[in-house]
């Protein structure tokens, strides 16, 4: 190494605090261990209303659930593109969806029947909720989205954690892996045209969803 190099390789570690960096990171791990947490609690409370309601309507409401915790790198773009500087306080405070729970239902009223006795239960606070199901959005997307806290309890305290939780159908679900895979594929720009067949997509999953509650009404 050039003896400039090297002197200025010196300068930017003698400028880094090891320490502090290492102070940082074990507080954003115990951060994603309190949200891995908190997952386990959801999931442990629709895995519970899933085994009752399979009892009582003698089929499973929950067809799949499936939780995600979100990427670091996602993370940071997702403050950076707010403006908002980046530390593991400030993920905490301004991220709804570090914590992802998506629920999987059978029928669309299960998704209601479902997310209403989620609610109820007194440990989880709604602090916000989106139904794209009563009100699609304009590409026709379709889901319930509530965002919550729940408590999880550790050895000297009790924490609230705030988790994003997406109810849909199969179909709903199968529109929206779907479209997602296509959106993101990074060389295909989206026409008009496909957005257009995207929604016509999207209208035939609901009537699926219509037409397969309407069976299931017959079947009672
Ligand atoms: P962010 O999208 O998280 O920045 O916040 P928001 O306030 O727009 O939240 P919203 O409830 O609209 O969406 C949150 C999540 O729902 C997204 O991260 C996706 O997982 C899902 N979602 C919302 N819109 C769509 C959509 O058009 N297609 C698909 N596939 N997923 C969507
Ligand atoms: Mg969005």
């Amino acid at each position: 190494m050039e003896a400039v190099e090297r002197k200025e390789l010196e300068e930017l570690l003698s400028s880094v605090d090891l320490f502090k960096a290492r102070e940082y990171f074990s507080e954003f791990e115990k951060l994603m261990a309190y949200y891995r947490c908190a997952i386990m609690e959801i999931e442990t409370k629709f895995n519970v209303l899933n085994e009752e309601y399979s009892l009582l309507l003698d089929r499973n409401p929950i067809n799949s659930i499936k939780s995600r915790l979100k990427r670091p790198m996602s993370m940071k773009e997702k403050l950076e593109r707010r403006g908002i500087p980046l530390s593991v306080d400030s993920v905490e405070k301004n991220l709804n969806d570090v914590a992802g729970i998506r629920v999987i239902c059978s029928f669309t009223e299960d998704v209601y029947t479902i997310a209403e006795a989620f609610l109820k239960q007194d440990d989880i606070t709604l602090l916000e909720i989106k139904d794209y199901i009563a009100n699609p959005k304009p590409n026709g997307y379709r889901s319930l989205h509530l965002i919550v806290t729940v408590p999880i309890f550790l050895a000297k305290e009790k924490r609230m954690m705030k988790v994003e939780i997406q109810l849909r159908t199969i179909a709903m679900d199968f529109w929206a892996s779907l479209e997602h895979q296509l959106r993101y594929k990074k060389d295909i720009d989206f026409t008009s045209e496909m957005e257009a067949e995207l929604l016509e997509c999207a209208e035939i999953a609901s009537e699926l969803d219509k037409r397969m509650n309407k069976l299931r009404m017959k079947a009672i």
